[in-house]
C-alpha cells in the first residue's frame, strides 16, 4: 500500500500534531509539513528533531491561492489535516482537495461547533448546559465552518462536579487517542 502524503496546520501549541507524527508508524500515511499560523510553542522544535518541515504562514500568505498551493505541491500533499487550526478554510483549497481535507473538534457535533465555539469556551458551554457527555468530532472539512461529513466520534461521560480545564484535559487524550487511527483509516480504505 501506497503512503499517503499528509500536511497538518496547527494555530496553537500543536499537541495534536505532534501525536500523529508520532503515531505515523503503520505505513499508511506519512506527514510531509507543517503549516503553523506562528512560530512560537514546541511544535516547530518537534518538527525538527522528526525532519519534518514546518512552515510559518502569514494570514496574507494563507488566503493566497498560490502560495499556499505552491508549497503543498512542492511536497506532494494528498491529504490535509486541520489540527487546531482557526482560521476559515479558503475555498480554493477545498476545491482542490474535495474531501481530502480532516478537522478534528473537541466537541460531539453538530454540539457546540461553529464560529467561535473553540478551545476552552467549548467545555464551558458543555458544563453550563449540564450535558450528560461531551466528546470529539472528526469529519470533513467543507466550506461550512464545523459542518463537513462526520468520519468519526467518540464520547466520554461527564462526571459530577467536573471542571472546563479538567475536562478539556480528558478531550484532549481522546483526541491524541483517535486521530492518528482514524486517519490510518482513511489512508487504507
Ligand atoms: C484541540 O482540542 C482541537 O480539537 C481543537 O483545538 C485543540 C488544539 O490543540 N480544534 P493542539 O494545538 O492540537 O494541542
Amino acid at each position: 500500500m501506497k503512503q499517503k502524503k499528509v500536511a497538518i496546520f496547527i494555530s496553537g501549541r500543536g499537541s495534536n500534531a505532534q501525536a500523529l507524527i508520532e503515531q505515523q508508524n503503520n505505513n499508511s500515511y506519512q506527514v510531509v509539513l507543517v503549516v503553523g499560523s506562528n512560530e512560537k510553542g514546541e511544535t516547530p522544535n518537534f518538527c525538527i528533531r522528526h525532519s519534518i518541515p514546518y512552515i510559518v504562514i502569514s494570514k496574507e500568505n494563507f488566503f493566497k491561492e498560490d502560495f499556499l498551493t505552491n508549497q503543498l505541491e512542492k511536497f506532494q500533499t494528498e491529504l490535509i489535516c486541520l489540527a487546531g487550526f482557526l482560521w476559515k478554510i479558503p475555498s480554493f483549497l477545498i476545491q482542490k482537495y474535495p474531501n481530502k481535507i480532516l478537522n478534528i473538534h473537541p466537541s460531539l457535533l453538530p454540539k457546540y461547533g461553529g464560529k467561535g465555539m473553540y478551545g476552552i469556551k467549548i467545555h464551558e458551554a458543555v458544563i453550563a448546559n449540564k450535558e450528560k457527555e461531551s466528546g470529539i468530532t472528526i469529519h470533513w472539512v467543507n466550506e461550512e465552518y464545523d459542518k463537513g461529513e462526520i468520519l468519526f466520534q467518540a464520547s466520554i461521560p461527564i462526571e459530577e462536579n467536573e471542571t472546563p480545564e479538567r475536562l478539556s484535559t480528558k478531550i484532549l487524550a481522546l483526541e491524541h487517542n483517535s486521530y492518528a487511527k482514524v486517519l490510518e483509516h482513511v489512508c487504507s480504505s
